[in-house]
């Protein structure tokens, strides 16, 4: 069973919200809602999160990544769509068991985390604790703990006020962690850090979740950080999910222009991994090598490659072997068996623009006699697939 399932999750702000939903459904965007003063911050998001996984969610601001991630743990109700979490539905449940939910299950980490001043580290960090009435033995123990876990043990003495930004930031993730929830929301939690400081901290939240292997949702408007941290990245635009895949996927087959947008920036050799790129094995039968000879199976492929690499490793790892030679270099599953191959030209093609996507072979394209469409369209996707 999924962690957490969102099924067509609508958040309207303003008059008439359930008229506005219908509207939406039927096609309208968000700036027709606006000519009314209506705000439909979140349309539509479909998605699920499994058990373990870091679900990103990413878009430009006002794009609906707090008010989505507000749904999720009841702590906005939907206008329609439902909440799923561990197959229960999060929507229909009372205040009261939301709220028991809210303080045990499900734990919020904030941009800026709001310490209290007065309170030591330690009792900072057993503050969600306090709040479900954990005794203060417990509490100490197991806040504890969450501090030694994000790197503060210590510092379970100091004030807040004796601690850096990132540090700060720590003891809100250690407050996060001590309540044992199941299910992270992480808003925008290192945006705020600077840049050293944030990959350090992505780094130590990746560290962390090999061990505890917890369910996240985490939102960001980097793309970069989406990269690293994200198993699934959502990326979002006025309201709507727009693309939903892995790092690859946004990379490679960017859904459209907005997406595109953000994987400018991007260091794909990298992010890409030759099992993200290679093309099937067979396309090097029947070529030939630098020195001249038939390839006509795996072994061939694999005696005459200048390099044989695992699915998982960064492209910029192919660079060297691909230069010094035109056969392709191999690429193995955890058995050496050989799954696929890297083609210099391939790697150059991936390096460049985003590809667009594959285009339905022609006999998938209903035909339409008579209007000519169907057959341009499928004429211009042919070229795109043979040139990608
Ligand atoms: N309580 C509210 N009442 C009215 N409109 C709201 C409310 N909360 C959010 N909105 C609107 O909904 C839209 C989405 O807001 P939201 O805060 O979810 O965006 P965001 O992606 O988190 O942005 P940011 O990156 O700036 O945090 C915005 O247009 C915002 O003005
Ligand atoms: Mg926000």
């Amino acid at each position: 069973m999924s962690r957490l399932q969102a099924e067509h999750l609508y958040k309207v702000f303003g008059r008439r919200p359930d008229e506005a939903v219908t509207r939406l459904e039927s096609g309208a965007d968000r700036d027709e809602l606006r000519a009314d003063g209506t705000t439909a911050a979140v349309i539509d998001a479909s998605f699920t999160v499994e058990p373990g996984q870091i679900f990103v969610v990413m878009g430009l601001s006002g794009s609906g990544k707090s008010t989505l991630l507000r749904m999720l743990n009841g702590l906005l109700e939907p206008t329609a769509g439902r909440v799923l979490f561990d197959g229960e539905d999060v929507t229909s449940l009372s205040p009261r068991d939301l709220r028991a939910v809210r303080s045990s299950r499900i734990s919020m980490v904030f941009q800026h985390f709001a310490l209290f001043p007065h309170r030591s580290v330690l009792e900072n960090a057993g503050y969600g604790l306090e709040v479900q009435g954990v005794p203060r033995e417990e509490r100490t123990r197991r806040a504890a703990e969450a501090l030694e876990l994000v790197g503060l043990a210590g510092w379970e003495d100091s004030w807040p006020d004796e601690l850096s930004g990132g540090m700060q930031q720590r003891v809100g993730l250690a407050r996060a962690l001590a309540t044992d929830a199941d299910l992270l929301l992480m808003d925008e939690s290192f945006s705020a850090l600077d840049p050293l400081i944030r990959r350090d901290m992505q780094d130590q939240l990746l560290e962390l979740q090999k061990r505890l292997k917890k369910t996240i949702v985490f939102i960001t408007h980097d793309l970069n950080e989406a990269m690293r941290l994200g198993d699934a990245i959502a990326v979002m635009r006025d309201g709507r999910i727009v693309q939903l895949g892995t790092a690859e996927d946004i990379l490679v087959t960017p859904a459209n222009d907005y997406v595109a947008s953000f994987t400018q920036d991007v260091d794909r050799s990298r992010v890409l991994t030759a099992g993200a790129i290679m093309a099937d094995k067979e396309t090097a039968y029947g070529t030939t090598t630098d020195g001249g000879d038939e390839i006509r199976g795996a072994d061939d492929v694999l005696a005459a490659a200048p390099a044989t690499v695992s699915e998982d490793t960064p492209i910029i790892e192919l660079f060297t072997p691909c230069a010094g030679s035109t056969t392709p270099v191999a690429v193995t599953d955890d058995e050496g068996e050989l799954v696929g191959v890297v083609p210099r030209t391939r790697l150059l093609a991936v390096l460049g623009e985003p590809m667009p996507a594959p285009a339905a072979p022609a006999a998938e394209i209903p035909a339409q006699t008579g209007t000519g469409a169907a057959t341009r369209t499928a004429a211009d996707g042919g070229k795109a697939v043979a040139s990608a």
